[in-house]
């Protein structure tokens, strides 16, 4: 009988910015109660999916040699789970092209565990929707529903349940890449740390309606002041240089510069793409960061890279 191997699937998956990252008490589980919104950004890894004798994960791109490539590796993880779910084997080999910045916050290995999960839904014909994968998604990481879905959203409970947020236009970023990365549950760890420590109840994020007002009215000048993220503190505790790029990116002259998440990348939010351009540039010489990107969101979560337009 004639059998045909199927092609290798490339999927581009986004990193994201958390534009508001509200986070409460430790649960009994590990996890922080999480009131977030995700923007996805042009920054992205690519991944192919192809069939192999045995598994083997290979990273290519900006620091990969610091990205695993065992079993800790979150995309080895989606593999498995999506292997119990249909019986496949998981004899696959990934191939990740990193673009998004390693350790640095914006979600790098959920987004190369999403794109796993979209790659080998098509390359092993499986009949999974689009909600079973986001509940497998779940299973992975917290950011990893929103690797797949993308766009802009409000996260809740560690993060996983998504509804989506009304956002008019793009949003223009200057990204500050740092030279290390930062662990997130050590991020978390020192978060819980500072609390214990802070005898008057430091502040934390109030609900973020002005923040969906602004994303819903596409204004960026109103987005600069409500952009919050309760985890700086402490990414900023752990490596006190990233207060001297925070300073450096509004000096350069952007609205409003961030620490993405756990950190330690900064993200700078700009009026224009000429703005953006700009402030990349002066932020460039000022030598507070290993590189610097230019980003603008929202973009589409991780899809399959139709075959006529791989170059
Ligand atoms: O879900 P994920 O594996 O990406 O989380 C990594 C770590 O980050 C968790 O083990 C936990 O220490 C911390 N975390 C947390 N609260 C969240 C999400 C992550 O404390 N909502």
């Amino acid at each position: 009988m004639l059998s045909v191997v199927p092609r290798p699937v490339r999927v581009r998956v986004p990193a994201k910015i958390n534009l508001h990252l509200g986070v409460g008490d430790l649960r009994d589980d590990g996890y922080h109660q999480l009131e977030t919104v995700f923007q996805a950004v042009s920054l992205s890894d690519e991944v192919t999916v192809a069939p192999a004798d045995r598994r083997s994960i290979t990273v290519i791109g900006d620091n990969a040699n610091a990205v695993p490539t065992d079993h800790t590796n979150l995309a080895w993880t989606a593999i498995d789970a999506l292997a119990a779910m249909t019986g496949h084997r998981g004899e696959v080999a990934v191939e990740i092209t990193k673009g998004i910045p390693v350790a640095g916050g914006m979600a790098g290995g959920s987004a190369d565990a999403a794109a796993v999960l979209v790659g080998l839904t098509r390359l092993w014909r499986s009949d999974i929707d689009r909600d079973d994968l986001s509940s497998v998604a779940a299973g992975i990481g917290s950011d990893v529903p929103f690797s797949l879905r993308g766009g802009t959203a409000l996260g809740t409970g560690r993060g996983e349940h998504l509804v989506g947020v009304l956002s008019r236009g793009s949003f223009h970023w200057v990204i500050a890449v740092a030279g290390g990365g930062l662990s997130t549950p050590e991020v978390y760890r020192e978060l819980d740390h500072l609390r214990a420590g802070s005898a008057t109840g430091e502040h934390r994020a109030g609900p973020p309606d002005e923040l969906l007002q602004a994303l819903a009215a596409g204004d960026a000048r109103r987005l600069a002041p409500a952009l919050c993220n309760d985890l700086q503190p402490a990414a900023l505790s752990l490596m006190p240089t990233l207060r001297r790029t925070l300073r450096a990116g509004t000096e350069a002259g952007a609205l409003a510069g961030i620490v993405s998440g756990s950190g330690p990348t900064c993200a700078f939010l700009c009026d224009d793409a000429d703005h953006a351009v700009d402030v990349a540039a002066e932020l460039a010489g000022a030598g507070v960061c290993r590189s610097v990107r230019i980003a603008s969101g929202p973009v589409p979560g991780a899809r399959v890279v139709p075959d006529e337009t791989i170059g």
